[in-house]
């Protein structure tokens, strides 16, 4: 892979990078994660935990989202609370409450079923205004962004998704220590 990347920003031409860093070396593209399925046991023992290791590890772009699908009725509140908590269970690397709730910014759930026509417009329309609304969090907090800014630099909002200090290998149930 070379720097010329169109949508991920690379980032292992840093000369900053350490070699032994075992991190991918890609940071997704803006983007929105639609989970189908999203109360079952597979999203709450590996996929959400999943998602917030990336976000802890500083590998999802600023302005992440994430839609849940599933027939229940929750509210997005509903969701958060129950993705909260498989992540405090099942997550590999250390909960940081910061992490958390910029993850939660761009938390939606999307109740019905998959033959629901009326479902689907609904998530369609849900996907299109994080678009819109989450864009702008991408292009406030873009390294670009931030490069052009000086006084950025001492912001203390900080990227969406900060790369922690020693995030370390992945930790967790069989991964030793
Ligand atoms: N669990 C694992 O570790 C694991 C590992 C490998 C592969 N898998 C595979 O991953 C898939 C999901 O597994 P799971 O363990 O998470 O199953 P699960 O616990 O039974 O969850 C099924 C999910 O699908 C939703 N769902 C079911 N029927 C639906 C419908 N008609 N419309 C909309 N949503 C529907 C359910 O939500 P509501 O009830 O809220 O609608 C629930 O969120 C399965 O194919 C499984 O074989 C699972």
């Amino acid at each position: 892979m070379t720097g010329g990347h169109q949508r991920g920003v690379l980032i292992n031409d840093n000369p900053l990078r350490d070699s032994r860093d075992r991190r991918i070396p890609r940071v997704a593209g803006p983007c929105v994660l639609v989970m189908f399925g999203v109360t079952g046991d597979l999203a709450s023992k590996k996929l959400l935990p999943a998602v917030y290791d990336l976000a802890n590890r500083g590998l999802l772009p600023p302005g992440f989202s994430l839609v849940g699908f599933a027939r229940r009725d929750w509210a997005h509140e509903d969701f958060g609370q129950v993705a909260y908590e498989a992540v405090k269970l099942h997550a590999r690397t250390p909960f940081r409450d910061a992490v958390w709730q910029q993850l939660l910014e761009g938390v939606r759930f999307v109740p019905g079923e998959f033959a629901d026509d009326a479902a689907f417009d609904q998530l369609a329309k849900t996907v299109a205004d994080l678009d819109g609304a989450r864009a702008e969090t991408a292009r406030s907090t873009s390294p670009s962004r931030r490069r052009r800014s000086p006084s950025s630099s001492s912001s203390s909002s900080g990227p969406a998704c900060p790369i922690p200090a020693d995030p370390g290998p992945a930790r967790g149930p069989g991964a030793g220590s």
